[in-house]
C-alpha cells in the first residue's frame, strides 16, 4: 500500500538552533509544524558545540579562579581537577537545556520525527528512521526549510579515531583530559579549546596555516589573546602546514610533522579547521535547489533556495556559522510564510563572540577591515588595565576598540565596527552591537551614560575620547 503523506504548514529538515528557531516562532503565530531530527533537537550547538564547549570553558575560569585565591586573601589548596565530574555537570546542563527544549516544542504543538530527512520533488519530505523496517514516512508542507547544519571539517592525514585525532566532537566528549595536545587550526574552536586545556593543564601547541590566528579579529585584540596565550604557555605557530602524523612506538602518543620537517609528539591532536555544510544526501534530485562545490545549500538574501517554498538556514548556507545567525534565518523564513514584511540579516554586522581568556566580543568592521573595504577611520581604545571593575576583578589584559567612519573634517563619524577583548566582553558588546547596526555616530552614543563601577565604562569611556571629550583616554 502506498503511504498517504502527511501534511503540514512547514516541515523543518534539522532540529538544530536555524530548525527549532523557526519551529518555535512558527509555532507560537498557530503553524503546524514538523521537525526531521536524526539525532536529538537542539543540534550541534547544544550537544557538541556551543553550550558544552562554554560549559568547559567555565571550569577552567573556575579552575584559574581557585589557583588565583590567594591574592584575595583566601587560603586554599592547589585545585585538583576531576574532569569525569566535569563532564558530568557539563552534560547535566545539556541535559537540563534538552529537556526545556522538548518542553516548549511540545507546548507550541511541533511535531518531531526521529529519522534522516530528504527532500524529493514537490516538496517531498521522505524520513528514514533507519530501522530498515516498513516505507519511510511521508511529510508535504507549503514550506519546506532545510536546516541540517554542519559536521567538523577534516584534513588529509589526520584521520579522525578518537584516540589520538580528535575534533570538537571527540573533545567534549572526553572523560580525561591529554597532558599534551597540539591544536590544528587558530579559529574560534581552536583558541577556545586551546585556552580551556592549557588552563586545566594540558600542555598546548597551536599550529595555524594562516599568518595569524582568529581571522576576522581586529589586530590589536588578536595581539591581546596572543600575550595572554604565551604567558600562559600555549606556544602559537603561524605560517605552518601540517603534514601528518605517526603514532610511537610505545603507542601512547603521537608525532605531529608540520613545517620544514619540524615534529612534535604529544598525547592528542584537536583538528579545528572549519565545519561542512552537512548537506550529503540531503536532496534527492530533480528539484530547483542547488548545493555548491563546498556542499552549501545556495540561497538568496531571504533564504529561498531555487525551489518555491524551500529555504535553507544555519549551517548549512554559507553565512556565518553562528547558532544565532541560523535563529534569526529560521525566524525570517517563517516572518515571511506569516506575509510580514522582513529585512534581510546583515552578515557584515552580527556579533561574534568568542569564549577563550581573555574573551573576545566584535560586531563590525575591524580597522583593517573597514581600510580594505576602503573607509578612512577614526579609532579610539582603552585598555581594561584602567578600570576599576577589572581591578576588582583582577582581570585586566583587554581593551575596546571602536572603529568609526572619518568625516570630512576629520571627526569621528559612524560607527563601523566595535571590537573587544577582556573579562566578559561577550556580555558586553550588546551596546556595541546596537550603535553598529543603528549605525550611530559616537555624539548619539556618548549622550548615554554607563553605571559605575562596571567592565562597561570602558566602552563608554571610548565613545567619549572619539568625541573629543575622554575622561581618561586622549
Ligand atoms: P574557523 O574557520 O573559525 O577557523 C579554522 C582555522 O583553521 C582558520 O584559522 C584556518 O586558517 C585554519 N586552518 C584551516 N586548515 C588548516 C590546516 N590544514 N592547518 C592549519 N590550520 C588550518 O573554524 P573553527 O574554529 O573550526 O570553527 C568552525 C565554525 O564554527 C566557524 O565558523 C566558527 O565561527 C564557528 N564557531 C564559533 C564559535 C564562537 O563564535 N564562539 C565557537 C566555535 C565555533
Amino acid at each position: 500500500m502506498v503511504p498517504t503523506a502527511q501534511s503540514f504548514d512547514v516541515v523543518i529538515i534539522g532540529g538544530g538552533p536555524a530548525g527549532y528557531a523557526a519551529a518555535l516562532h512558527g509555532g507560537l503565530a498557530g503553524l503546524n509544524i514538523a521537525i526531521v531530527e536524526k539525532e536529538k533537537v537542539g543540534g550541534t550547538c547544544l550537544h557538541r558545540g556551543c553550550i558544552p564547549a562554554k560549559e568547559f570553558l567555565e571550569t577552567a575560569t573556575v579552575f584559574r579562579t581557585v589557583t588565583g585565591a590567594k591574592e584575595f586573601g583566601i587560603a586554599v589548596e592547589p585545585p585538583v581537577l576531576e574532569f569525569a565530574q566535569s563532564q558530568a555537570r557539563k552534560q547535566k546542563v545539556v541535559n537540563q537545556l534538552w529537556q526545556g527544549l522538548q518542553g516548549l516544542l511540545k507546548r507550541r504543538k511541533v511535531t518531531v520525527f526521529a529519522g534522516v530527512g530528504t527532500l524529493y520533488p514537490g516538496k517531498l519530505v521522505k524520513v528514514d528512521d533507519g530501522t530498515g523496517a516498513g516505507e519511510p514516512t511521508e511529510l508535504t508542507a507549503e514550506t519546506i526549510i532545510l536546516a541540517a547544519g554542519s559536521v567538523p571539517r577534516t584534513i588529509p592525514g589526520f584521520d579522525v579515531d578518537g584516540r589520538f585525532v580528535l575534533t570538537s566532537d571527540e573533545v567534549l566528549a572526553l572523560e580525561k583530559l591529554p597532558g599534551s595536545a597540539v591544536v590544528i587550526g587558530g579559529g574560534a574552536i581552536g583558541c577556545e579549546f586551546a585556552s580551556m586545556m592549557s588552563d586545566l593543564g594540558t600542555q598546548v601547541t597551536v599550529l595555524e596555516a594562516l599568518p595569524r590566528i582568529l581571522p576576522g579579529c581586529d589586530n590589536d585584540v588578536t595581539a591581546v589573546v596572543l600575550r595572554s596565550f604565551k604567558k600562559r604557555g600555549i606556544d602559537v605557530r603561524t605560517g605552518v602546514t601540517v603534514t601528518g602524523h605517526q603514532p610511537t612506538a610505545e603507542g601512547n602518543a603521537t608525532t605531529v610533522s608540520y613545517g620544514d620537517g619540524e615534529t612534535i609528539t604529544v598525547d592528542a591532536v584537536v583538528v579545528s579547521v572549519g565545519r561542512r555544510p552537512l548537506s550529503d544526501g540531503l536532496v534527492a534530485s530533480g528539484t530547483g535547489v542547488e548545493v555548491d562545490a563546498r556542499g552549501f545549500v545556495v540561497v538568496d538574501e531571504y533564504q529561498r533556495t531555487g525551489e518555491p517554498g524551500v529555504y535553507a538556514a544555519g549551517d548549512l548556507v554559507n553565512t556565518p556559522q553562528l547558532a544565532h545567525v541560523g535563529f534569526a534565518e529560521g525566524m525570517l523564513i517563517i516572518d515571511q510564510v506569516l506575509g510580514d514584511n522582513v529585512v534581510p540579516v546583515d552578515y557584515t554586522k552580527v556579533p561574534w563572540c568568542i569564549y577563550c581568556h581573555p574573551e573576545v566580543a566584535f560586531a563590525g568592521l575591524s580597522e583593517e577591515g573597514a581600510k580594505a573595504a576602503g573607509y578612512d577611520v577614526v579609532t579610539k581604545k582603552d585598555a581594561y588595565g584602567g578600570n576599576g571593575r577589572a581591578l576588582i576583578v583582577g582581570e585586566t589584559d583587554g581593551l575596546v576598540k571602536v572603529i568609526c567612519e572619518k568625516t570630512a573634517d576629520g571627526k569621528a563619524g559612524r560607527i563601523l565596527g566595535v571590537h573587544m577583548v577582556g573579562p566578559w566582553v561577550t556580555e558586553q558588546l550588546g551596546q556595541g552591537y546596537l550603535a553598529v547596526n543603528w549605525e550611530a555616530v559616537p555624539e548619539e552614543v556618548a549622550h548615554y551614560i554607563q553605571p559605575h563601577p562596571t567592565l562597561s565604562e570602558n566602552f563608554g569611556e571610548t565613545i567619549l575620547a572619539l568625541t573629543g571629550r575622554g575622561l581618561h583616554v586622549g
